[in-house]
């Protein structure tokens, strides 16, 4: 398995020669590759230490820049800092659960009207 790095420890290389940036979950050292940048060195220490996931899609980077990344990856993020992962519970389940109910109880409503009457 790869290794697991926390944001607490991406944040402790925001220096422009000690450079860690997070890239869709993955840890990148780009220290070297800041100089050669194509972008400038500027664009990359000023994520430096942070999560620059939205920076990197903004300016719509090619495919090549993308093949780039694996050079530069080191680890991944640590799953306790993942954002938007799918909740345990998700909507769509509370909804099933929630008309499951409804159902059941409409059910024992209609079932009881019908004794009733007898
Ligand atoms: C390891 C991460 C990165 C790699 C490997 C990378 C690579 C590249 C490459 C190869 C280009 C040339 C154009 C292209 O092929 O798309 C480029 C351009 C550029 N990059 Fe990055 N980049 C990285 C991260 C970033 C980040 C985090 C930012 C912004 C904060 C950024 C901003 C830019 C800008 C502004 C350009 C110039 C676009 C243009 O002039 O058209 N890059 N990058």
């Amino acid at each position: 398995m790869s290794k697991e790095i926390s944001l607490a420890t991406v944040k402790e290389h925001s220096k422009p020669n000690d450079l860690w940036i997070v890239i869709d979950n993955k840890v990148y050292d780009v220290t070297k590759f800041r100089l050669e940048h194509p972008g400038g060195e500027d664009s990359l220490t000023s994520v430096a230490g942070t999560d620059a996931t939205t920076d990197f899609n903004d300016v719509g980077h090619s495919a090549e820049a993308r093949e780039l990344l694996k050079k530069f990856y080191i680890g991944d993020l640590a799953a306790s800092d993942i954002k938007n992962k799918k909740p345990p519970v998700g909507c769509r389940e509370i909804g099933i659960a929630v008309g499951a109910i409804l159902l059941g109880m409409a059910l024992v409503y209609v079932i009881k009207r019908g004794t009733a009457k007898n």
